[in-house]
């Protein structure tokens, strides 16, 4: 199977092909999800809440998002990996976020490196590019900045913040960016981003005109049972599938249902 490239992705942009991009954290997931023909495989430091149940993303390191690089990339055949630096290993410091971004692809696995910010964090991004590490920009709903933003809700419906965000989108492309993730925000920005821009623009909750989609696959999966913001399509129940068997399970060992003479040895 071909792998997929920074290269097939703007090509994809070009033809208008939509690109499908999801979350995965480790092997068996990954494995699911690229034999099912995803393109993109983000792994996010939205581990630290769906993998490691912390209320933030601030709290994942480093060395945690290597091992989940790792565990992903193990069972990836045609996807193109997408790793995110987590926060505190790139901002403010173009060495240590080149070093960070080194030890994802080196030690992690990983195809590409995922950054949250503009012009904040143009030094680091230019220094990563510098190493041939492809590298994707995050703007919008940052969640590492949750502390500035105070909320989750819905960012740059005003024109200072949209027009911020239109500056750091160009920025993001004039320096190399390969890709650009747009968090939650007004359709009609995003739209006007992904068509001013020459390089694939991927939303969440960001509406339909825009050059790809990607959702936590949690989410998607219905696993989280009480996330259900208004851009997130359930496409399986899996938190109730998933009860249901266990509860199964845990009847069978009671009545000694389980196991039977012929799953014995
Ligand atoms: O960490 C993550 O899951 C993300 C996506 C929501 C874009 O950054
Ligand atoms: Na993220």
């Amino acid at each position: 199977i071909k792998l997929v490239t920074t290269h097939q992705m703007l090509a994809m942009k070009q033809r208008g092909e939509k690109i499908s991009m999801l979350t995965a954290y480790d092997y068996s997931m990954a494995q699911i999800l690229d034999g099912a023909g995803i393109d993109v495989l983000l792994v996010g430091d939205s581990a630290s809440n769906v993998m490691a149940g912390h209320e933030t993303t601030l709290p994942i390191t480093l060395d945690q998002m290597i091992y989940h690089a790792q565990s992903v990339a193990r069972g990836v055949k045609r996807a193109f990996v997408v790793v995110d630096l987590p926060f505190g290993s790139y901002q403010g410091n173009s060495s240590e976020a080149l070093r960070s971004a080194i030890r994802i692809m080196k030690e992690g696995g990983g195809h590409g490196v995922k950054l949250e910010g503009g012009a904040e964090i143009k030094d680091s991004i230019t220094r990563i590019l510098t190493a041939g590490i492809p590298v994707m920009g995050h703007l919008g709903l940052t969640p590492q900045s949750i502390y500035k933003f105070g909320t989750y809700s819905v960012r740059a419906k005003e024109d200072d913040e949209a027009q911020k965000l239109l500056e750091d989108a160009r920025l993001l492309q004039e320096i190399g960016c390969f890709g650009l993730v747009l968090e939650k925000i007004p359709a009609a920005l995003a739209k006007r981003v992904a068509e001013e821009l020459t390089i694939p623009v991927i939303g969440i909750g960001a509406g339909p005109d825009v050059d790809g989609q990607v959702l936590v696959v949690h989410d998607l999966l219905g696993i989280t049972k009480e996330f259900k913001p208004r851009f997130l399509r359930r496409y399986a129940e899996l938190h109730d599938i998933m009860t249901e068997a266990v509860q199964h399970y845990v009847a069978d060992v009671k009545s000694r249902d389980f196991p039977s003479k012929e799953e014995g040895y």
